[in-house]
This record gives structure tokens, C-alpha cells and sequence, in this order.
């Protein structure tokens, strides 16, 4: 277990990510019922993007200043509603850890950057509950101290494939659940699958949202046969490209694949990856897409 995510924190794919899991609480939460957040690859939930820029803690460039750097200069006149919805929550989560000592930094404008567990604890009704994985020492005493006392919130040292047996189905019947590995196994994809398979086992109705890396086509494309041929209800795949097949970068996009995506959110968010593919372009020959691997019925 060698990655930090500390080094890729706010850098387009999470961008993409995080834009789009606003979206899906925000669709969880067209019904007043409550539901569970199952974050299994949580990460420390908060990073400190002065300390990427600085060059202090990190041994190389940081990639913010290509992924939220760059809405952040855009005129937001002319950012799509979800992405003003998205930096709205980022800039929220900056405010709130600024303190007198801690000014405005020119080399990082905004300074603390939410992980997927802040954004979706930002958005949580008093209804709404939210379990937490991360297996990774260091990161999770971090993350636990990020969430102290913070209410309806479990934060756990565990592996976030066994928390997905251990947590579903929730009382509540209804579950978000974000799986989002480092993919630094040969076998991480095999994984992530066997934990679709156990999810829908035990609960059917999911929603189940897997970021997963464009490096090489074939290998994307063999993970999502591998969910077409689990019992899944319907899936889509939205996919951002930020640089073209013969690209040097090896990531050169990313994709979510959703399991039982909420009522008309698969163009929503094909509407984004395709801003996105724009907006954060590092090389020619990018797009978006969107794919029914699975239609729904
Ligand atoms: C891509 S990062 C997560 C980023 C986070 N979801 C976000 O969007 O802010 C992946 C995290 O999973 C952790 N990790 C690796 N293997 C794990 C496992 N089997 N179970 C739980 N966490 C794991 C890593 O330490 C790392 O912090």
C-alpha cells in the first residue's frame, strides 16, 4: 500500500469524481428517506494543497493546479450549474479550516481540499448516515480525527471490500456506495467486482459508483464486462479523457461506472465529463462519453 492520494488531490479525475458524487447525494436525496453513504476507499478526507505546492511534504509536482486550479481561474459565468454546485461545497470546506494564521496562499488559492467523505458528510441530511473506510494507517488516523465527534458518521480501519459485506443492507435499505481503489494490484479490478456482486447480493437496489482509471482501453473495457456479466439492474459508464490514446501520460482519463444510477442522471453527468473534457484537456485528443452497458429496464 504505497499510495497517497495527498499527491493527486484535486487533480481533474478528482475533480470529475467529486462533481458527479455531488450529484448522486443530491439525486439519493430527491426522497425524504434516509439512506447509507458507504465511502470504501475514503482517504483522509482533507488535503492540504499548500503543502502539494510547497514542495515540502511531496516529492513531486502537485496536480491540482491542472484539475481544480483551473476552474478556479475560469469565469464562473460561464461554469454549467453543476460545476458551480461542486465549487460551491470545495470553497465551503476552504472557508471553514481558514483561521487568521492560515491566510490566503498566492501559490495555492484554496488551500484545503475536500475528499469524497467531506463532500458527502457536506451534503448529509440529519436523516442520512455515512460509514467510512480506509485501511491505510497513516490516513486513517487522519481521517478519524477528521470526522471526531462528527454525527451519524462511523469511521473504521478496514478494508473497504469486507466493508461492503459488513455494512449492506443497511437498516435503512437504501445505500450510496463510492468505491474508489488506488488500482495498484494487477487484481484491483477482479476485486472491485467481486465487491459489486457481494453489494447487489445484498442489496439490489444500490447505487454503486466505481472510479476507475483510462490507461489502457482494453483494460477498462474487460472491467465493464465484468460488471455487464454480474446481476446488475442497469449500469452506465461516463468516461472523461483528458489527453488521446497516443498521449504520453499513462492516465490519460478516468470513468465512473454506475450501478442502478438515479432517474435521469446518466445525461446530467455526461453533460459534465464532456465540460470537463474541455476544460481540463492536457493533450489533444480527448472527449467524454457515456455508455448504457447495462440499460436500464
Ligand atoms: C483514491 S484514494 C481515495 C480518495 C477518496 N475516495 C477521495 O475521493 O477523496 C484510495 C484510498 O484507499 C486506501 N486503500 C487502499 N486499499 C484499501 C482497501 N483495501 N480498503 C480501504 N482503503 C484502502 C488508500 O490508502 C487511499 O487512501
Amino acid at each position: 500500500m504505497n499510495y497517497r492520494h495527498h499527491y493527486h488531490a484535486g487533480n481533474f479525475a478528482d475533480v470529475f469524481k467529486h462533481a458527479a458524487l455531488v450529484q448522486l447525494v443530491r439525486a439519493l436525496q430527491r426522497k425524504d428517506k434516509g439512506f447509507l453513504y458507504l465511502d470504501t476507499h475514503s482517504g483522509r478526507g482533507d488535503y492540504d494543497l499548500a503543502a502539494a505546492s510547497s514542495g515540502l511534504t511531496l516529492a513531486r509536482a502537485p496536480e491540482w493546479p491542472e484539475g481544480i486550479g483551473r476552474l478556479l481561474s475560469a469565469d464562473p459565468a460561464g461554469l454549467s450549474p453543476v460545476l458551480r454546485d461542486y465549487l460551491e461545497i470545495i470553497r465551503a470546506h476552504d472557508a471553514s479550516r481558514r483561521t487568521a494564521a492560515d491566510p490566503d496562499n498566492a501559490s495555492a488559492p484554496l488551500r484545503h481540499y475536500p475528499g469524497s467523505p467531506r463532500i458527502a458528510q457536506a451534503l448529509a441530511r440529519p436523516q442520512d448516515r455515512l460509514a467510512l473506510c480506509e485501511l491505510q494507517p497513516d490516513e486513517f488516523v487522519l481521517l478519524d480525527d477528521e470526522f471526531l465527534g462528527v454525527r451519524r458518521t462511523r469511521v473504521e480501519r478496514i478494508d473497504g471490500y469486507i466493508a461492503i459485506k459488513a455494512q449492506l443492507p443497511p437498516p435503512e435499505r437504501r445505500a450510496l456506495v463510492l468505491i474508489d481503489p488506488p488500482f495498484e494490484s494487477a487484481d484491483e479490478f477482479t476485486r472491485v467486482a467481486q465487491a459489486v456482486a457481494d453489494g447487489l447480493r445484498r442489496l439490489p437496489a444500490a447505487t454503486i459508483a466505481i472510479w476507475y482509471p483510462l490507461t489502457e482501453r482494453a483494460r477498462s473495457d474487460a472491467f465493464l464486462e465484468q460488471l455487464v456479466a454480474l446481476p446488475t439492474p442497469s449500469c452506465c459508464a461516463v468516461e472523461v479523457a483528458v489527453a488521446g490514446p497516443d498521449a504520453p501520460q499513462k492516465l490519460k482519463g478516468c470513468g465512473l461506472a454506475i450501478i442502478n444510477p438515479p432517474w435521469q442522471l446518466a445525461p446530467v453527468l455526461a453533460d459534465l465529463a464532456a465540460d470537463l473534457a474541455q476544460r481540463l484537456a492536457q493533450a489533444p485528443g480527448g472527449g467524454a462519453t457515456l455508455s448504457w452497458i447495462v440499460p436500464e429496464a
